[in-house]
């Protein structure tokens, strides 16, 4: 299992460039098995969770290439023959889930290995269901499987408003059925997510007809082709916030490329009021730390265009090292704060009340073996680590490789002093 082994205290310097998002591609690639013949996704990072996906879909009976150093994926759908997508596959990435809406699209069943909870909470599905079956679908859950039936995709109107918000995979889920179900869906309080968007995007490619995804009620028209395209994925919003704050922590002046300023409103307005200084221009921004009096922050994460959970790790360990105090509510998982007890063993001092993180900042952090527990924690332990005075060195850090592509090598460019270490 490799670790990461980080001397802290280095300013970065210089320019880095973000990979196509994650969350984006992951659904895209699923979508691609709706059409008639192959697609091509561009900008796709060779993570683990993506080659995950490509798993499942070969083992479908897709045939799917793989060019990890053009970013290119080929997928031809043609043979594929089954609809089951197994545990040993899923337990490995919950966004796998995302396969129930194409499987039902395309064979009208399906097969999925329930998800299950994960460290960051517990996960449910209950919105996924209800949408599903209110297209007409038959859900039930036998021996750890969704196992859907749809012999008759209808349209209809469903309201996707769960008790923590929209939900992003849902909404995908229902979309994707939407697309080949016969009439008219109208999803109300839709996740508005631009990884959803780019989704949209690609099935519209493809011939769906789809209106006003990006905005809470999105109508779609059932279509009974799709074709294969040639698509480009977006810029990772949650990559570029994180190498943002990498430059933010460490008090130095960098420049993220490759991004788009509109999806990083919210992480870009908190930091303008703390003090830091962002010029954007294309699709660049020049971060400039290097002024080191910060102002201490109240921040709630939200759905789109609110404050995205997945950056809220990594600004709490920012946080921790600006004086006074802080505080993160986490409105979406309310108990993804597993990392608070790694941040207080390099001396951060956070304390947590119900879904609500308190920050005392400002005291230096000092490197610590560390263990990382979820792909957004772990981004903020290496964080910590460039700050930090010593060694940090980051156990399991697979959970970093399932989101952030050539982590180390992109650090390294910027100055700092970072290596992988194997272990068998
Ligand atoms: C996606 C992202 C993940 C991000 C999350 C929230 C992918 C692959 N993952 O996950 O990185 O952290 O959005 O922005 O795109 N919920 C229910 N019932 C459901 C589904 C969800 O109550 O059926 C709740 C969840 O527990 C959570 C909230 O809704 O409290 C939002 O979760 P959701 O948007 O569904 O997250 P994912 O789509 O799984």
């Amino acid at each position: 299992m490799d670790k990461l082994k980080i001397f802290g205290g280095k300013q970065l310097e210089g320019t880095v460039e973000i990979e196509g998002a994650k969350n984006a591609a992951l659904p895209i690639i699923a979508a691609a098995i709706m059409a008639d013949s192959s697609s091509v996704i561009r900008n796709v990072p060779p993570l683990s969770d993506v080659k995950t996906m490509l798993d499942i879909l070969s083992s479908l009976g897709a045939s799917c290439e793989f060019d990890e150093e053009k970013k290119v994926i080929k997928i031809d759908p043609a043979g594929i023959h089954s609809f089951t997508a197994p545990y040993d596959m899923v337990r490995k990435m919950r966004a796998s889930i995302c396969l129930l809406g194409p499987l039902l699209a395309r064979f009208g069943r399906c097969s999925v290995s329930f998800p299950g909870g994960c460290v960051i909470g517990q996960r449910p599905i209950d919105l996924h269901i209800k949408g599903l079956r209110a297209l007409n679908v038959d859900i039930c859950i036998k021996h750890g499987y969704i196992e859907a039936v749809a012999d008759n995709l209808k349209g209809n109107t469903v309201f996707l408003g769960g008790r923590f918000g929209s939900s992003v995979l849902a909404t995908a889920n229902v979309m994707l059925s939407a697309v080949k179900a016969k009439g008219t869906t109208i999803i109300e309080s839709a996740a508005c997510e631009p990884e959803l968007v780019d989704l949209a995007d690609f099935l519209i490619a493809m011939g769906a007809d789809i209106c006003n995804a990006g905005g809470h009620s999105i109508t779609i028209n059932g279509v009974t082709s799709l074709k294969g395209v040639d698509y480009t994925v977006i810029p990772d919003r949650i990559e570029a916030g994180t190498y943002i704050l990498a430059g933010v922590i460490t008090r130095s002046k960098i420049e993220v490329s490759k991004l788009k300023k509109e999806h990083l409103f919210a992480l870009t307005d908190v930091l303008s009021f703390c003090g830091v200084g962002l010029n954007f221009s294309k699709d660049k921004v020049d971060v400039d730390a290097l002024d080191t009096s910060f102002r201490p922050v109240d921040i709630t994460t939200l759905p789109f265009p609110g404050f995205p959970t997945d950056l809220q790790a990594q600004m709490m360990a920012f946080m921790a090292t600006v004086p006074g105090i802080s505080v993160i509510t986490e409105k979406i998982f309310p108990e993804r704060f597993i990392h608070i007890a790694e941040l207080n063993r390099m001396a951060a001092d956070i304390s947590l009340e119900n879904s609500t993180a308190i920050i005392k900042g400002g005291s230096p952090l000092s490197g610590a073996p560390v263990m990382a527990s979820d792909l957004r924690a772990s981004a903020a332990l290496v964080l910590s680590a460039l700050v930090a005075t010593g060694c940090t060195v980051i156990n399991r850090i697979y959970h970093l490789d399932r989101g952030y592509w050539a982590m180390e090598e992109k650090l390294k460019s910027l100055g700092a002093r970072i290596e992988r270490i194997n272990y068998e």
